[in-house]
């Protein structure tokens, strides 16, 4: 990784804009491009990967797969997302890294290769920038440890880097996450690829279901009790050891994540109109939209009815236009299901009348930066009346917000949050560490401008 630039030198400014219109080109979901890689690397033979986005985190789990041992080419390119060509011996095949392997800012590299590395009969170091270096990795030395991996972090097991001495032959377990966590799931599950048994994990709140999609597609059987989609509910999910990954291409959906900052966008803003191409709408993923149309965001599109399935995941064009928002309910399950869309929720929410409450949030705080100080201090800076007790967020709404400068504090969610409320404080919003969009969303100023022409 190239040298951080100084405090100041990555920021932007943002100033109020007449009206917002266009079509905004969205990054190829995060969630799926880092599994596309992950298991491309995992069998054997060559796939295709087009429209993965082509952000900084991403990028991460292309180096590690590559320290691995598999070949990963980047065929094409466009500034958003990008092709990428693997080649890959297949697990047996893969080899111990010669260095460290740098996850930079990324959580979900961390944590979905340390369930695949736990599998692997070597020593591997997995390590980051300092945000990721205060990010918890407990929660997955536990499960990994109790399937026969060995594991060690700094403080005490608590935080990265993360030693991964893996095994040839773990034993599946039967465990329930402790916190609502895709990534953990999918460690878990990834690890029980090779292990012998079968291995299930249970999740009091369903999370995304990216990996286990993504595993049946391969071949892999894997079983859900019960059988319903929606995120929110509990689910236990079993795979058996020992499954022999198929190779497959795979396209990238547009990712709702990203979305959600024009929807917001478009919601807030008094003239506005855009559409959104592409967009998965897996259902575990589609809370954010619920809430926004709980909200009475005027969003149209096929969000629960779609059959358009792009690259095994549900898509469709959405479109949104400027609305009369109303306050609501975040529940914790919500929450959990809209885990990565709270920060530009909190901003709808100022453009809301009345008190929108958003309850047991606290998983926020280990997410890039603690998101709740964050995006409570950046909205304050506006002038929103945000509050936090505990892991509760209340804000009262509308406010009219007035451009400040706020801290991004290297965290692309919160540096696009600001950013969209940039477009509707008045004067000029200046957002410090504002180049951190890239980790998820490289051309996100760029459209930003564009739908301002
Ligand atoms: C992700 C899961 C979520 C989310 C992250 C991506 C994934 O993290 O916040 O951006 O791809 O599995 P947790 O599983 O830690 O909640």
């Amino acid at each position: 990784m190239g040298t951080p630039p100084l405090a100041g030198e990555s920021s932007r400014s943002v100033s109020e804009a007449t009206h917002l219109r266009g079509e905004p080109r969205l990054p190829g979901d995060k969630s799926i491009s880092h599994r596309a890689l992950i298991l491309a690397a995992l069998a054997e033979g060559e796939s295709l990967i087009t429209g993965a986005g082509d952000g900084r985190d991403v990028a991460s789990t292309a180096t590690i797969v590559a320290a691995l041992g598999a070949t990963v080419e980047r065929v094409s390119e466009d500034g958003l997302n990008v092709d990428y060509r693997v080649a890959s011996p297949g697990a047996d095949g893969l080899h111990e890294p010669l260095g460290i392997l740098d996850c930079r800012n990324s959580g979900t590299s961390l944590r979905l290769c340390s369930g695949v590395l736990a599998s692997l009969p070597f020593f591997s170091i997995l390590d980051g920038d300092s945000s990721l270096r205060s990010r918890p990795v407990a929660r997955i030395i536990e499960p990994l440890r109790l399937m026969g991996a060995e594991l060690h972090a700094r403080k005490s097991d608590a935080l990265p880097p993360l030693v991964v001495i893996g095994r040839q032959k773990l034993h599946g377990i039967d465990y329930t996450t402790r916190v609502p966590s895709a990534q953990v799931k999918s460690a878990i599950l990834l690890a029980g690829l090779r292990a012998e048994g079968p291995t299930t994990v249970r999740e009091v709140v369903a999370t995304r279901d990216h990996t286990e999609r993504m595993l049946r597609a391969r071949g892999v059987a894997v079983r859900r009790e019960p059988e319903s989609e929606a995120a929110g509910g509990s689910a236990a999910w079993t795979l058996d050891g020992g499954a022999r990954l198929k190779q497959i291409d795979q396209h990238v959906p547009g990712d709702i994540s990203a979305a959600a900052f024009w929807l917001v966008a478009a919601a807030i803003h008094p003239d506005s109109e855009l559409t959104l191409r592409d967009v998965g709408v897996n259902p575990t993923r589609i809370a954010v939209i619920s809430i926004l149309g709980r909200m009475h965001a005027r969003i149209a599109g096929d969000v629960f009815h779609s059959t358009r399935v792009l690259g095994g995941e549900l898509t469709c064009d959405l479109s949104v236009a400027s609305s009369d928002l109303e306050a609501t309910d975040i529940t914790p399950e919500e929450v959990a299901a809209a885990i990565d869309e709270i920060p530009i929720l909190c901003l709808a929410a100022t453009q809301a009348r009345g008190k929108t409450t958003i309850r047991g949030a606290g998983e926020l705080r280990n997410k890039e930066s603690d998101r709740i100080a964050g995006v409570a201090a950046g909205l304050s800076a506006l002038g929103a009346r945000i509050s936090v007790e505990g892991d509760n967020i209340t804000i009262d709404g509308p406010t009219k917000l007035v451009g400040a400068p706020t801290q991004a504090l290297d965290d692309h969610r919160l540096a696009m949050t600001f950013a969209v409320a940039g477009l509707i404080a008045s004067g000029s919003t200046s957002i410090d560490r504002a180049d951190s969009a890239a980790v998820s969303y490289p051309s996100f100023f760029t459209e930003l401008e564009r739908l301002q022409a």
